[in-house]
């Protein structure tokens, strides 16, 4: 059977994949005339208002609002993104998909064996009897629970002691090598995780694809961590989260911490909500992976000059993904392994409830200590800095910060909105109202997206411009390698300047390379970008339209005229407006 772009599956699934079929195992419905009805997955309700139609294939909750299609039910109820609801659905309905996604899948399979067979090794030898890995945890105050529930284990100070044992189990040293759990010289292979407490790294799908090992006592490097590979991105996981992530959910908020040892200890400690980076500054995937399962994070890092610049990097990529900020710096007890150890989980807790900062507090908090407002001058550079802070705001953040500076440091609101106006336009404008979660999905996904994705991109490309132009359209770059892309444009952007594409090269993973260059060499740049730029930005704003026509079209067939009158009226009425809109759009599209 001949492969399918990733449209014409988007389209198959559509067509094939009845809404029906697909909710009512997970949420029970009944039939109410020409639909169905059943208690909202999506929010506590005891009279259903959860109102499903076959004959447009959606759904929509007259009691919380949500609604869409079996592929945006498919995203929220399993916390997926919009790729990985695709891959879900094409693989319970057997509907191919020509990704370089999926064929990469079945090559990881391997690894991830290889990867369980090293971790599976490095448990046991922890397990058996007397090692200095074990005195190493017990001098950590690990429990064997713990140990357990990370499968932490130890690499014995030995060349080959894994490696025989992997060799022996049948497994490929070549793969071994690029596992980097093996290193090669002269034609041999040896461990290279050696007098180490190993961390297995697993990701949410619990496989193993990586490994920090900690030197036991002291020794450079401290952590080695495994090298990029097919199956290890550094910058798409975090740590923990495969056994956290349901407690985040729960809690209301996740808490990122630096090092292996705070999430392990937090955790052991009664704080289950927490995740670590992977010895990095948090990354835009990163940010965007907890916002599947909670719109609120508490940056827990250590309170000294590094973990300063990391709090502040870490807000900015937490609020592009629309999430909501604190910043917390233990000090007593240089890390929150430290803290938790010598003071327990409630004062942990009440630490995270008194002392963490709203990030604008917290870079307000870092200002007024740079300067002196007492000094005329000082005072003066005091309030342009704080103005370029809130310049990045929301109006509605704006003006209450506005008030709260104005008052508090007596400077008068009128001044201080002057100053920040006089900020010329930059990116921050577009950075300061992220996209929420429900506006990304839920879009139209007709016509052919493959093409104007990559048109996008390649125009991004050509003008960095054109990246920030876009975040008016959170979805018009939707497949899993266009995100990745997307959000290496994320990382490597500088204001003013163009991308660097090798440096955006360097920010990519083995799949999306592959996806950018072929978008370079297929997508040839016109003369007039600017021309090329606005066609597609017309294309998108025809889209949202249509989406929202869509949208309104379904829940007025969903909707209960002797409950729903005045909601109906109101629909009604944004309908025409559209429908006249979209008209005059059209005609402007062919002037
Ligand atoms: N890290 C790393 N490589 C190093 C040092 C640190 O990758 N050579 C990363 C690790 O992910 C580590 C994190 O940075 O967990 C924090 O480092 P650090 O604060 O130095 O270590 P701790 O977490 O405090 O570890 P420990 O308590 O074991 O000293
Ligand atoms: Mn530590």
């Amino acid at each position: 059977m001949a492969q399918r772009s990733y449209s014409s599956a988007i389209e198959e699934i559509k067509s094939r994949c009845n809404i029906v079929d697909v909710i009512s195992p997970v949420v029970p419905l009944k039939r109410t005339g020409a639909n169905w009805k059943g208690c909202c997955p999506f929010h506590k309700e005891k009279t259903p208002s959860f109102v499903v139609s076959e004959q447009r294939q959606s759904y929509h909750c007259f009691g919380c609002g949500v609604g869409g299609d079996v592929i945006t039910f498919t995203e929220k109820y399993y916390n997926l993104d919009f790729p990985e609801a695709v891959e879900k659905l094409a693989n319970q309905y057997g509907i191919q998909i020509d990704t370089v996604y999926s064929q990469q899948g079945k090559k990881r399979e391997p690894y991830y064996e290889l990867n369980k067979q090293a971790a599976r090794h490095f448990y046991k030898n922890l397990a058996s009897g007397w090692n200095p890995g074990l005195e190493y945890l017990n001098k950590r105050k690990l429990t064997a629970e713990t140990v357990k529930t990370f499968w932490i284990g130890y690499a014995a100070n030995e060349w080959t002691d894994m490696t025989d044992a992997l060799i022996k189990q049948g497994a490929d040293r070549n793969m071994l090598v690029e596992l980097g759990l093996c290193s090669e010289k002269n034609n041999r292979v040896y461990d290279k995780y050696r007098s180490r407490l190993i961390f297995p790294i697993v990701n949410t799908q619990g496989k193993i694809i990586g490994f920090g090992g900690r030197i036991i006592g002291e020794g450079e490097p401290k952590y080695l961590n495994s090298p990029e590979s097919l199956v290890f991105q550094k910058k798409n996981n975090l740590y923990g989260l495969n056994v956290t992530r349901q407690e985040i959910q729960k809690e209301g908020y996740a808490i990122v911490v630096e090092g292996y040892m705070d999430m392990v200890s937090l955790y052991q400690g009664g704080v289950k909500n927490a995740v670590a980076t992977l010895g990095t500054a948090l990354t835009p995937e990163q940010a965007k992976l907890l916002s599947r399962y909670t719109q609120s994070v508490v940056l827990c890092y250590d309170a000294d000059a590094a973990g300063i610049k990391a709090a502040i990097r870490g807000i900015d990529v937490l609020r592009r993904a629309g999430l909501e900020v604190k910043v917390l710096h233990v000090d007593d007890g240089k890390d929150p392994d430290e803290y938790i150890q010598k003071h327990g989980r409630d004062e942990f807790i009440n630490l995270v409830r008194n002392k963490a900062l709203p990030d604008v507090e917290y870079k307000m908090a870092l200002i007024a200590r740079k300067y002196d407002v007492r000094k005329t001058d000082e005072s003066i550079k005091f309030f342009r800095a704080a103005a370029r802070v809130l310049k990045e705001l929301s109006p509605v953040e704006q003006d209450v910060y506005i008030k709260n500076i104005s008052s508090k440091y007596r400077i008068s609101e009128g001044a201080l909105r002057d100053e920040i106006n006089g900020i010329p336009s930059t990116s921050s404008d577009v950075k300061s109202v992220p996209p929420r979660a429900e506006e990304q999905v839920n879009l139209n996904q007709d016509e052919e997206p493959d093409i104007l994705e990559k048109t996008l991109i390649r125009l991004m490309i050509i003008k960095s411009d054109y990246f920030i132009k876009l975040k008016d359209y959170p979805g018009a770059i939707r497949t899993g390698l266009g995100i990745g892309i997307l959000n290496a444009f994320e990382s490597q952007y500088r204001e003013g300047e163009d991308f660097d594409i090798a440096d955006v090269r360097n920010a990519l993973d083995y799949d999306e390379l592959e996806y950018f260059n072929r978008i370079m060499q297929e997508v040839q740049p016109g003369e007039d970008d600017e021309k090329a730029f606005q066609e597609c930005i017309r294309t998108l704003e025809q889209r949202r339209i249509d989406s929202r026509i869509e949208e309104i079209k379904d829940i007025l067939t969903m909707s209960d005229e002797t409950v729903d009158q005045e909601y109906i009226t109101k629909l009604t009425l944004e309908l025409q407006e559209l429908s006249k809109n979209r008209a005059s759009a059209s005609k402007a599209g062919k002037g």
